[in-house]
């Protein structure tokens, strides 16, 4: 039985995902724009969440703290590893030691049929996929099933234990939801961090986003949106 409580854990979350745009490269260069006290933390991309992990190992978080992603699959992943570490970590073991090329596909197709897997074992599988495709990419076709091909490893590693429980640790009472962002700006506050960065070209362009009464609060966040666009 895993238990959150566990004062000697040192602090050393990290993406428990290989995600494309990852800010884990950029903190250094984004830690001046993060505000030294805010009440509440909302992440509105969250991808593999590099910020947060970092805002937590530095213990800068705050309560309530919300991250949101319009990704059904890693927000999924997110909450299993955050509330069924052990059931997960067994299913990553057997996904471990029977990976191969044909096993990959078989993972791969089941979402092309007619089963349905149960929480854990779609975030097993979407964990299994992001260590073993083509440079772990996410990308679905029309009808939302998975199309990356199998990446050329020779040995991936499928299952790092530490990391996840270091991120489980990490999400523990955090409140995760799949949610469109401009959804997500409605629920931002004056005194809340809302960290909108996106690595690819911003859905909304600021002026329009920034009219938004919403985007009040921005004074913050959109120092850094404003500063991240010109860049
Ligand atoms: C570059 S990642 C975020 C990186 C992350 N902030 C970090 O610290 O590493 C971008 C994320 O935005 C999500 N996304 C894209 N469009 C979205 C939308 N309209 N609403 C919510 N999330 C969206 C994608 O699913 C992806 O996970």
């Amino acid at each position: 039985m895993r238990t959150h409580i566990n004062s000697l854990v040192i602090r050393r979350a990290k993406p428990f995902l290989k995600w494309a745009g990852g800010k884990q490269q950029l903190l250094s260069q984004l830690e001046k724009y993060f505000p030294p006290n805010f009440d509440r933390y909302l992440e509105p991309f969250v991808g593999g969440g590099a910020v947060f992990f970092h805002l937590w190992n530095t213990n800068r978080l705050p309560e309530p703290k919300f991250l949101f992603d319009n990704n059904e699959e890693l927000v999924n992943a997110y909450c299993i590893v955050r509330d069924k570490l052990d059931e997960l970590v067994s299913l990553l073991t057997t996904y471990q030691k029977n990976h191969s090329q044909e096993y990959f596909y078989q993972i791969r197709s089941l979402d092309r049929q007619d089963i349905k897997l149960s929480d854990v074992e779609r975030a097993a599988r979407t964990i299994y996929l992001n260590r073993t495709c083509y440079n772990g990419l996410y990308r679905v076709n029309s009808q939302r099933q998975f199309n990356v091909p199998i990446g050329s490893y020779k040995n991936p590693k499928i299952l790092y234990e530490d990391v996840l429980e270091a991120a489980s640790l990490a999400l523990h009472n955090v409140s995760i939801k799949v949610m469109d962002f401009r959804e997500v700006t409605a629920l931002a506050q004056t005194s809340d961090f809302f960290i909108l960065i996106r690595h690819m070209t911003p859905l909304v362009k600021p002026p329009a986003l920034l009219a938004t009464p919403q985007i009040v609060f921005g004074k913050r966040i959109s120092e850094i949106w404003l500063k991240y666009l010109k860049s």
